[in-house]
Parts: structure tokens; sequence; C-alpha cells
């Protein structure tokens, strides 16, 4: 498969699994946290505040590398590596985040996998009961449970989990 239909094949799944979240929490009146890990060009963000208007959404990079249309607001642009920043968010998420969508993966396995065992330990005790969380990269966590992708997405090539205490 080349890289381009390779990256086509992501694009597409990233959006049916955000589709599907949104149609699972009610998207347009979300009101609880959502987090956006990796915020990159800006695009699945972008996608993220038109799925969940009513959301606070936390949007995490290193750095604001987006397209400007998709910059998120001052406050909501969390600055930094995501060891630092992400265990520094949890009093700003009340009774926990609905949402995590997390895009952080960089094709190095040497870099992505420490950076996924640290999600793994990190991200449970930010999550509302009953959250979701969708990802580029497969996680282990035994409060997670793995979803169904919608159709016409391919096993492997994104991953859903809802959790529950
Ligand atoms: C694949 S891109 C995200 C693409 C984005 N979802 C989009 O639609 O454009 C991954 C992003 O994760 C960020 N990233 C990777 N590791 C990180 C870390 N440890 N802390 C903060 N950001 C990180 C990178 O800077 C990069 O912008």
């Amino acid at each position: 498969m080349s890289r381009l239909d390779s990256f086509i094949n992501r694009m597409v799944a990233q959006r049916a699994c955000l589709n599907f979240i949104a149609g699972q929490v009610n998207g347009p009146t979300l009101t609880e946290p959502v987090l956006e890990l990796g915020l990159g060009n800006g695009r699945t963000y972008d996608h993220l505040r038109e799925l969940f208007p009513a959301a606070p959404i936390f949007v995490f990079d290193r750095a604001m590398r987006a397209n400007p249309k998709s910059a998120p607001p001052e406050d909501m642009m969390i600055l930094g590596d995501v060891h630092d920043t992400l265990p520094a968010i949890r009093p700003r998420l009340g009774a926990g985040a609905r949402l995590v969508h997390s895009d952080i993966g960089s094709g190095v396995a040497e870099t992505t996998a420490p950076l996924v065992r640290f999600l793994e330990l990190t991200l449970p005790s930010l999550l509302a009961d009953g959250a979701y969380i969708v990802a580029d990269q497969p996680m282990q966590v035994p409060t997670w449970h793995p979803l169904p992708l919608p159709e016409d997405i391919a096993d492997g090539r994104y991953y859903i989990w809802r959790y529950e205490r």
C-alpha cells in the first residue's frame, strides 16, 4: 500500500471514529471536556469543534504549528510536552474528560512506544466515568473496553475504548 493510500485510510478512519463518538454522546449538546492530544496541522481539532461546539476542547502539542484557521483559543492551547502538561491539567477538568482523541504517534517506534506507556498510566485519572478514548495507537488499560470500529474501517487502523471504573 502506498503512503498516500495509507494516509487517506487514516484520515477516513479518524473522521469515522470521531463521528461515531459524536453520535454516542450527542455531540452538539456535550458540555464536558474533550482532550485533543496532538494539534499538528489542526485538521482533527477543526473537526472536533464542529462535532462538539459547546464542549471545552483542551488541545495539547509541543508547539502551535497549525493552520491559523484551526488555532485554538489561547487559554485552551496547552503548549509543552504532554509528559508535563497532561498531569497538570487535572484541576481544570472538573469531573473529568468525556472524550480523549490521541493522535500523537510520530511513526517512530522508539519515541511512540514510551509515549503510549505514559498515556496508559496518565489518562485514566483524567477521565469521567463512561468516557471514550479514540487513538491512533493501540493501548492496554484494564478499565478501557474496546469498541468495534465503525463499518468499513479495518481493524487496527484506529482504536476506540470506553472507560468504565
Ligand atoms: C500526527 S500529528 C497530529 C495531527 C493532527 N491530529 C491533525 O489533524 O493535524 C502529531 C502531533 O503530536 C505532537 N506530539 C508528539 N509527541 C508529543 C509530546 N510528547 N508532547 C506534545 N506534543 C507531542 C507533535 O508535535 C505533532 O504535532
